[in-house]
């Protein structure tokens, strides 16, 4: 009979063997824990991002137009604690300071947007062109050039100039189209030999459901079960037209790409063994991500979008779908519209079958998916209240852009957390542990296969959070709002991301434990604990198993011995 000893020894060897196991990783296996030591792949860029409205501040200044954004943060009642963009970081005077920010994080990339009104007061072209908004874009991509700083530059992120609203409805109107090609076309024109990335739209779903659809957000409309669809519908036309006006005027010349930038959840199936909480949590997604993504990567919507909304509508007892068509010729003038795609990506749900009744009056876009989403409570959800951090989320996430789209070359435009208002630590280490789970799933996915060219943190700063005013903040520096001068101070994480930056990702267990080390004046226990755990896992478990190993050879042999 063997010793006990021998007995323990080999359950040892079976766990350190379970362990380096689980580091081969099957995206389709529940495995969400284990940590991917390794680096990106040569050329990958990692930046920050910021919008226009939610750090320029200078609304009404040298000459600007008002935006939806502008007149609707002055409604009372509509933002927390009735804040607005006025001056927010006042962005649009430190370019100098900003870029400084970006330099020392040694950011490869900086993703920011071009304020419409900025440019075009009324948003049409043909009424008056800004020449020092033009300016302020030009110092600022000049700026970021000289530092050696890509800019990846949005077209749309939120601030339709109010004019176009009140004359047209704004993304309810099909004129929207050609005054925003005519934006974009301009732009082009101006930035285009310093500017080889372009994203037409920042996260439609959000202009669509929270502009249209539930009013929470600018122009603040609630045209439920058809606001949505409808702006969503122009706005998919809008990014294509763009689109061919840069390849058939400006790709030869200036050789650069235009993507699109779709924010996504992760849905996944409460009950992974039911067919309907499947079809649910694909639905989800489907409903989400796959609403912009599917017409542009295959030229319609997805086959669920049509089923059911097209189903509810008919009981509902309309003649035709609330979900607009596209005709042929549409069909073929969207599909491969994508020069790359832009995920913007922060968390993820549980998501189980519910039927929802078909009633005209309770028709909505979240009523047409038939689904209820939940959220593990132990998920983790320092800041926002919708913001849980579930880093394995972001991971199928990509893998599925991958299998439904084509493997497409995909930069990640938006991911970080935000924190409270009253939490004005700079010791942000919930943020680094977050950024560091999802980067290594977005690591892992790489692995996988998905194309992942690039990495934006967001944000850069603090800054204006829509709705929500200044209560949260998902900056990498601390902004001090109520100092005229917004300083900003760097937060913990702003080491962290750095050292991710400079050695290009994970390199080994060794070096990451030196540099949590250096920063540990800002850690927690709870990380410190983290640290001890890795330390259990990475030395002593080894350390133990090989002395239990010699000592259970050294009692073989005395055994052996002393029966001889
Ligand atoms: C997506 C939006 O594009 C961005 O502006 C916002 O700050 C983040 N979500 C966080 O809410």
């Amino acid at each position: 009979m063997l010793p006990r000893c021998a007995f323990s020894v080999c359950h040892v060897l079976m766990l350190v063997l379970c362990l380096s196991a689980a580091e081969d990783f099957d995206w389709t296996k529940n495995d969400h824990g284990s940590f991917y030591y390794g680096t990106f792949p040569a050329g990958f860029s990692w930046g920050a991002g910021s919008s226009a409205y939610q750090t320029e501040g200078a609304w009404d200044k040298d000459g600007k137009g008002l935006s939806i954004w502008d007149v609707f943060s002055h409604k009372k009642g509509k933002i927390q604690q009735n804040e607005t963009g006025d001056s927010s970081c006042e962005g649009y005077y430190k370019v100098k300071d900003d870029v400084s920010l970006m330099k020392e994080l040694k950011l490869n990339h900086y993703r920011f947007s071009i304020s419409w009104p900025r440019l075009l007061p009324t948003g049409i072209k043909s009424d008056h062109i800004n020449e020092k908004g033009m300016q302020h874009y030009d110092q600022l991509i000049d700026h970021l050039l000289e530092n050696k700083i890509t800019p990846i530059v949005t077209l749309y992120h939120w601030d339709l100039p109010q004019v176009l609203q009140e004359k047209y409805g704004g993304w309810q109107n099909i004129s929207m189209v050609n005054h925003f090609n005519e934006f974009a076309n301009l732009c082009f024109e101006r930035f285009g030999n310093r500017v080889k990335y372009w994203i037409t739209f920042n996260n439609p779903w959000s202009v669509a459901v929270e502009g249209y659809e539930t009013g929470e957000h600018a122009p603040g409309l609630k045209l439920r079960g058809t606001g949505a669809y409808r702006a969503a519908h122009h706005i998919i036309k809008a990014h294509a037209k763009v689109w061919h006006t840069y390849d058939t005027q400006w790709r030869a010349k200036q050789k650069g790409l235009v993507g699109i930038s779709l924010s996504g959840d992760w849905g996944e199936p409460v009950d992974i063994s039911n067919q309907k909480d499947i079809e649910a949590a694909e639905r989800y997604v489907q409903f989400y991500l796959g609403w912009f993504a599917t017409p542009i990567f295959h030229g319609d919507y997805p086959q669920v979008m049509k089923d059911f909304i097209g189903r509810k509508s008919v009981q509902q007892g309309l003649g035709t779908s609330r979900l607009p068509t596209f005709s042929p010729q549409e069909k073929s003038y969207i599909k491969g519209t994508c020069d790359f795609l832009g995920v913007g990506h922060f968390t993820t749900r549980y998501i189980t079958q519910k039927n929802n009744p078909s009633s005209r009056s309770s028709s909505s876009y979240f009523s047409d998916r038939d689904l209820a989403e939940l959220v593990d409570p132990r998920w983790p959800d320092p800041g926002s209240e919708w913001l849980y951090s579930v880093p394995w989320g972001f991971r199928r996430l990509l893998n599925f852009i991958k299998t439904q789209y084509g493997n497409p070359m995909i930069y990640v435009t938006e991911n970080g957390v935000s924190e409270k208002m009253l939490c004005t630590e700079l010791c942000d280490d919930w943020r680094i542990q977050y950024y560091k789970d999802y980067i290594n799933e977005m690591l892992k996915a790489i692995k996988d296969g998905v194309n992942v060219k690039g990495y934006t943190a967001w944000s850069l700063l603090d800054k204006f959070e829509w709705d929500e005013g200044y209560s949260e903040r998902f900056g990498l520096y601390y902004v001090d709002f109520r100092n005229k001068n917004k300083p900003r101070y760097p937060k913990a994480s702003v080491q962290f991301y750095k050292r991710i930056i400079s050695s290009n990702g994970f390199p080994n267990q060794r070096e990451v434990r030196a540099r949590t080390v250096t920063t540990k004046s800002c850690f927690s226990e709870g990380f410190l604990l983290e640290l001890h755990m890795e330390m259990v896992t990475e030395i002593v478990v080894p350390t133990v198993c090989t002395l239990s190993i010699l000592l259970s050879a050294i009692f073989l042999m005395f055994l052996l011995r002393r029966r001889n």
